[in-house]
């Protein structure tokens, strides 16, 4: 019989903090698919470009490895219910871990700020969603407020667990590949997965696994890039609402990361990430929500500025799938709405119109 992959905590039982007493709340999250790109590399100009699908989660995204992390500690503690403060992703896999550890959660969102599918997600699995008078920045700051003061535990990116949680994808990595990629792509928003893809190989490097900790590149939207402008933003803008985030929670972790790994902030316009999202439905065949391009885009910029060393091979992560923020892709070029065409029963008709007669 075929290996069943066991969810994160249990395949990297000895290099997480955790303890034989435990509990183990999991959906099987981790174990995503390492994708070649090859339109990706060709467009880049590089030798490899794979990308780590991380919308082959159990909720559709990343969160998921750090969240069976943070509510198996949480319930371990005694937790009776988890709070965080979401652009949509964390909120849905915080309501199905909960779900799945019996306790409840509650979520903190940006109102009329997230993508249908993730709020669906969050009332799918019950979770108590309130809609706040702010952005993201302003959830957090109330959810850290309610957890210091009442009895939730915050799940939030803040919280370590959920960084050792997600540095299990750099683990998967290395496995997949042999070795380590010369740079590692991906979206920042908290810049919490840049900082745990970091502390991920930096603990295969101490324990010899790797040659090179690769040099971590990391991309936010043009309006919303506290990063590249060297301070946080107050009212950051962008379409890609998973990373609208103008004061990141992992400030110092991701500075020190991309100094240790000789790696770059960068920022993409709406424009290019939206580009980049239909490149990757289109060309490479992975279906991902439009924060989750916005690793690639910078990746496609940073090529046109002759930037990729030829010859690398590069590892992208893609955040969060595409039925999460299904709406864009139903869009054309030019913004206007795609709707099938309607045709009648007859063959023949049908063959014409498809251009094939
Ligand atoms: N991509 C997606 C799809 C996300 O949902 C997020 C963050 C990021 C990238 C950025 O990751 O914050 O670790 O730098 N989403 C959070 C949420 C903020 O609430 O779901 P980060």
């Amino acid at each position: 019989m075929a290996h069943q992959w066991r969810g994160v905590i249990r395949e990297y039982f000895d290099r997480l903090d955790v303890t034989k007493d435990t509990p183990i709340i999991t959906l099987g999250e981790g174990g995503t698919p390492l994708v070649e790109a090859p339109a990706l590399a060709k467009l880049v100009g590089a030798d490899r470009v794979l990308l780590k699908v991380e919308g082959m989660n159990p909720t559709g995204s990343f969160k998921d490895r750090g969240m069976t992390m943070a509510v198996s500690k949480a319930v371990g503690h005694g937790a009776k219910a988890v709070i965080c403060a979401s652009t949509g992703n964390t909120s849905a896999s915080a309501a199905a871990y909960a779900a799945a550890a019996g306790i409840k959660s509650v979520v903190l969102i940006p109102e009329g700020k997230i993508a249908l599918g993730k709020l669906s997600q969050a009332v799918a699995h019950k979770a108590q969603i309130l809609q706040v008078q702010g952005n993201f920045d302003d959830c957090l700051i109330l959810a850290r407020d309610l957890a210091e003061n009442y009895a939730v535990h915050l799940v939030n990116s803040v919280n370590p667990d959920r960084i050792e949680g997600q540095k299990t994808g750099a683990f998967e990595v290395v496995e997949a590949l042999g070795f380590a990629p010369d740079l590692h792509v991906l979206p920042v928003g908290n810049a919490g997965n840049y900082s745990a893809y970091f502390k991920g190989y930096l603990e295969d490097f101490n324990a010899g696994t790797i040659k090179q900790v690769p040099k971590m590149w990391g991309y936010q939207a043009e309006g919303s890039a506290p990063f590249t402008v060297g301070h946080p933003v107050a009212n950051p803008e962008t379409i890609a609402t998973a990373i609208r985030i103008g004061n990141p929670a992992s400030w110092d972790l991701a500075q020190s990361a991309r100094e240790c790994s000789d790696g770059r902030f960068g920022a993409v316009t709406d424009a290019e990430i939206l580009w980049m999202h239909r490149f990757l439905s289109q060309e490479v065949g992975v279906f991902v929500e439009p924060s989750s391009a916005t690793g690639a885009a910078g990746l496609f910029k940073a090529s046109k500025a002759g930037e990729v060393p030829a010859g690398s091979t590069i590892v992208v992560t893609v955040t969060g799938h595409g039925l999460k923020d299904a709406a864009w892709a139903l869009k054309d070029e030019a913004g206007n709405q795609i709707e099938p065409q309607s045709v009648s029963k007859n063959a023949a008709e049908v063959a014409e119109r498809l251009g094939l007669a």
